[in-house]
């Protein structure tokens, strides 16, 4: 028997330089996909996939992300007054259990392997699933990306990883994994490295975002040493775990948006927005319209 995944840690605390001047007074993770900010997409696949408790590794300017996952009484109070009974009922289900979200602050940039250990007195010595919130994970057939690894967890156990191939010219961009079988779904993990070189990558696999890790991860993280870019990196760390536990690659096989970068952020309300159909015929007209243009 495996020991449930009950908590996930998203780190939350990136300055979203990428995105100025929009992410000047408002957390990147709050731009939103459509009418839902892009951290509340991944909470959405967190809660799918079972999680109880939700660990945000933020930073300064990061307040309004607490609020957002807080009940705002006086919004409450007046859609009730309104009749927009619809839009409160809405409102409620998105809202966690009272208790069930943790805050920390990361303090200095120094690295996802930082953030990550910086809520390790939070999760305690249990294993935990980790996203980040920059990478929307689409499915296109029923289960959420964390709900499969949570499947291949229960039936492997130890550590896994989702991936999914990228071009080859992208490798460099990204955590890269070398699996025995990479046409399976789940495959053991033979190497693991953070941004290879171009040219360098041991396979197209790109680590995707989604991770479910072992305690044990906590103890290397304290020690490790900045690697590429000179941040502490959690490749570096997993590789280290790699040789202590077992480490499987869950290949996801929807759509990966990566919302960190102008493009993935477009195409990812554009995707979004055409799966709902109150948007979807009208918003068709406009794209072709414009392309018309
Ligand atoms: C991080 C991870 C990397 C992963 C990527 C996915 O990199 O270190 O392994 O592939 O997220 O977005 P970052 O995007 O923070 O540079």
């Amino acid at each position: 028997m495996t020991q449930r995944i009950r908590k996930a840690v998203l780190p939350v605390a990136g300055l979203g330089t990428r995105f100025l001047p929009a992410t000047k007074a408002i957390p990147k993770e709050m731009l939103t996909i459509v009418d839902r900010p892009v951290v509340q997409h991944v909470v959405d696949e967190a809660r799918a996939a079972g999680i109880e408790h939700f660990i945000f590794v933020t930073g300064r300017n990061k307040a309004v992300i607490e609020d957002h996952f807080d009940m705002a009484y006086e919004l409450d109070d007046t859609l009730a007054k309104r009749n927009k009974l619809k839009e409160l009922e809405a409102l409620k289900a998105d809202l966690p259990l009272a208790g069930a979200t943790s805050f920390t602050r990361q303090q200095a940039p120094l690295g996802l392997g930082h953030a990550v250990w910086c809520a390790r007195e939070i999760v305690g010595d249990e294993p935990f699933a980790l996203l980040l919130p920059d990478m929307l994970h689409y499915a296109l057939s029923g289960k959420g990306c964390l709900a499969e690894m949570i499947d291949a967890y229960e039936k492997h156990g130890g550590n896994h990883i989702a991936v999914a191939p990228v071009p080859e010219d992208q490798t460099h961009q990204y955590g890269i994994v070398a699996v025995e079988d990479a046409n399976a779904k789940v495959s053991r993990i033979t190497g693991m490295v953070e941004k290879p070189p171009k040219g360098k990558a041991p396979s197209n696999l790109h680590v995707s975002g989604r991770y479910i890790l072992q305690p044990t991860i906590f103890n290397l993280l304290a020690n490790q040493e900045p690697g590429a870019g000179g941040e502490i990196q959690l490749t570096d760390s997993m590789v280290a775990l790699s040789r202590l536990e077992s480490f499987h690659a869950v290949r996801f096989d929807g759509e990966i948006y990566d919302t960190g970068s102008k493009i993935g952020f477009l195409t990812a309300n554009i995707a979004y927005a055409l799966d709902r159909n109150d948007l979807a015929p009208q918003l068709r007209a406009e794209i072709e319209r414009l392309l018309d243009r």
